[in-house]
């Protein structure tokens, strides 16, 4: 097994045979290394597989948006994954894939050390939270759970793909972003205000 590590990137890493075949490239997090919130997602599509970025294909529209909406752009907060490499044809990754990639995510947990951290969907909060979820009966829940070294507060949230097939989920998206935002206070968004100067 071939593995480096540079900070909370993975430059190298061939812990998943499948998913290391199927790959363009490693998808790590993007956005401050200081994050008030910190989405964590389920692992890349298409889009992100090429461009190296999570979320920028369709579902990082409406996270934008989102943000946006919120007086909040991409570097204020952070975004990652679970899993860093595309399953292939998009398919859920394996408990096992969620398994060798949790060492990378609970090390970027404890180095961008987030205030919140809001899980995008059903897969990331059954995995950050160890158990089942119904994520749109629970979405905007705040859940105390010990993370790697720390106790986190997790946030549960529709994915933000889940509001471009049911409309009905948009309210239900909204609101749990709001209620990370709130809980985070004012503490956001003036790495964007300075940066803007
Ligand atoms: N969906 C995810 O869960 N992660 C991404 O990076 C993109 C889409």
């Amino acid at each position: 097994m071939s593995e480096r590590i540079d900070g909370v990137e993975v430059v190298e890493c061939t812990r998943c045979p499948a998913l290391c075949d199927a790959r363009s490239q490693i998808v790590n997090g993007v956005g401050t290394t200081t994050p008030p919130i910190l989405f964590v997602g389920e692992a890349p599509g298409a889009t992100e597989d090429r461009e190296g970025e999570p979320f920028v294909g369709r579902s990082g529209t409406v996270l934008n948006e989102a943000l946006r909406n919120r007086g909040l752009a991409r570097r204020d907060v952070r975004i990652t994954n679970c899993v860093r490499c595309r399953p292939p044809e998009n398919r859920d990754p394996h408990t096992d894939e969620l398994a060798n990639c949790r060492e990378h995510l609970e090390r970027e947990i404890d180095g961008v050390d987030p205030t919140v951290i809001v899980t995008l969907g059903r897969v990331p909060s059954e995995h950050l939270l160890e158990r089942d979820v119904t994520v749109t009966n629970e979405a905007g829940d705040v859940i105390e759970r010990r993370i790697g070294g720390e106790p986190r507060r997790i946030v549960i949230c529709v994915h933000p793909a889940a509001t471009l097939y049911d409309r009905s989920q948009e309210e239900t998206f909204a609101s749990a972003i709001d209620t990370a935002v709130s809980l985070v206070g004012g503490d956001v968004g003036g790495q964007a205000r300075l940066g803007d100067f």
